[in-house]
């Protein structure tokens, strides 16, 4: 194992909270390490949706705080969604500037469309649906001109390095089949979100909670892991992962309905922008019992399909179905973990020297269901607060133990874990179906020792176990109730102890 001594921040993961942070954390060098080639890979590029915001006249940020709370089922930290919602206007304005091409209204204006659960209208967008790339794509942009980052676009996060205190010094990263120890001020983990633990997601299949897993192993708070938000409308034609419909079309009057052409929520003209989970567990429902889900669009948006909701057109043409004329079958798929490695607003995790931000963060913004369109928000408002915070971080002298690599889970072994996941760990729970994932995940403990997705998967299934009540995206259908006193759920492990293989850092 060869060793690299960086004097500066160890950013892992490229999307808009690791490139945020990358661009802010400057002057300082900054080296971002990620396992695919920029904008590959990675849920912001994927996101359809776009940067919620109070953008408009008929708006506040307070409002939005509001409405963040509510969807986040008693779990939110209302001053956490009040500096995010805060930070929203120059936020939007800090991507446009980098020249993130956001839909205009006719003064100029940033236009702004509805989404469930949002009590205003203030979704900021690209194209219709393609606001992740865009705006990916301008950070990238960004960052490859900026001289005070580095970017490694095939490395993987393998371990983290700690000193005999526990202050993590730097990382473990394979790079073509090598290791390097990177030791550096601090690390950043930006490794993006679990939907890959589970059969059926939204998210590229790579993100697996490895950086929640690392970060729970050298002994950092992981805050409420059992709640995954599903989304209602992923397209359930044979793909893995699942393209989305995004919720716009909904807020477009786009209708759910079942094979016999029956609203699955009712006829009022809003009932199909319930809350998220309400909506994935009348999808899922309906889907149980052999009635089937579909997102009839064809009315709602019709002939203006391909270039209002050109991404969402483009892949259910390439599935040979045409939404104009077709309804798009759906199914709730793994599109959001809410929980993750306890952060603050700046990063700062529990463990000195370790920062984390984005979908592998939990920061109380989401609480137990995240508000659609606040995740790319975070990324990049708190990935700018976490670049500030990590560029004041000295440090990196004194001793780190060897780091150690964790051994990959077998394809046949992960595909099993993700069918599991999705049948017993998904839209609905019980203790019978999240007591058969422990089974398994004990079985695959003992066969590959280590494997992170397997220790991320027991953190969710461990926690939803406990977790006897429903609220946000946890629902038990043996605890349909909801508690009075909203609780959080806090883990953490002892950190390892020192062993004789200690070296100097420097
Ligand atoms: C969507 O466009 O439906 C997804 C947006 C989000 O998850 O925030």
């Amino acid at each position: 194992m060869s060793r690299l001594r960086h004097d500066g921040p160890l950013i892992i993961g490229g999307g808009l909270a690791g490139l945020s942070a990358a661009l802010e954390a400057g002057p300082r060098p900054v080296l971002v390490v990620t396992p695919a080639p920029l904008l590959q890979a990675c849920s912001s590029a994927w996101a359809q949706g776009g940067v919620a915001a109070a953008l408009s006249a008929k708006d506040a940020p307070d409002l939005h705080a509001s409405d963040t709370a509510a969807a986040g089922a008693g779990l939110v930290d209302l001053a956490a969604a009040r500096a995010l919602t805060g930070d929203g206007r120059q936020t939007v304005e800090w991507l446009a500037g980098l020249g993130a091409p956001f839909d205009r209204d006719d003064d100029g204006g940033f236009a702004v469309s509805l989404e469930a659960a949002h009590s205003r209208a203030r979704v900021a967008r690209v194209g219709g649906d393609g606001a992740g790339r865009a705006i990916l794509s301008a950070l990238v942009a960004s960052v490859r001109a900026a001289p005070h980052v580095t970017v490694w676009e095939n490395g993987r996060l393998r371990g983290l390095l700690q000193d005999d205190t526990g202050r993590v010094r730097g990382a473990v990263i394979e790079r073509d089949g090598r290791l390097t120890e990177v030791l550096a001020t601090a690390v950043v983990l930006a490794t993006g979100g679990a939907g890959g633990l589970f059969a059926r997601t939204t998210t590229p299949g790579a993100l697996l909670g490895e950086g929640m897993a690392l970060a729970y192993r050298a002994g950092a708070e992981i805050l409420d892991p059992e709640f995954v938000q599903f989304h209602p409308t992923a397209i359930d034609v044979g793909l893995d992962p699942m393209p989305l419909a995004t919720e716009a079309l909904r807020g477009e009057g786009a209708r759910l309905i079942d094979a016999e052409g029956r609203f699955l929520l009712g006829e009022d003209a809003d009932a199909d922008l319930k809350p998220r989970d309400v909506v994935a567990r009348a999808v899922h429902a309906a889907r149980l019992d052999g009635r089937g889900a579909y997102l009839d669009a064809r009315t709602a948006v019709g002939g203006a399909f391909p270039h209002e909701f050109p991404a969402v057109f483009a892949a259910c043409m390439r599935a040979g179905l045409d939404p104009r004329e077709t309804p798009i079958p759906v199914a709730p798929g793994a599109h959001y973990h809410m929980g993750g490695i306890a952060a603050g607003l700046d990063g700062r995790t529990s463990l000195h020297g370790l920062f984390a931000v984005g979908e592998c963060a939990a920061t109380g913004v989401h609480g137990a269901n995240r508000l659609a369109s606040n995740s790319l928000l975070e990324a990049a408002a708190f990935g700018r607060r976490t670049g500030r915070s990590v560029a004041a971080e000295t440090g990196g002298q004194g001793q780190a133990r060897a780091g150690e690599g964790r051994p990959d889970l077998a394809p046949e072994a992960l595909t099993a874990l993700r069918v599991m996941m999705s049948d017993s760990v998904g839209v609905v729970r019980d203790a019978a179906g999240l007591a058969r994932a422990m089974v398994l995940i004990e079985r695959l403990e003992q066969e590959a020792r280590g494997a992170l997705p397997v220790l991320a998967a027991r953190l969710i299934t461990g926690a939803a176990l406990e977790r006897r009540e429903s609220r946000g995206g946890h629902y038990r259908s043996d605890y349909p109730q909801t508690d009075t006193a909203p609780r959080h759920t806090r883990l953490r492990r002892e950190p390892e102890p020192p062993t004789p293989d200690t070296m100097a850092a420097e």
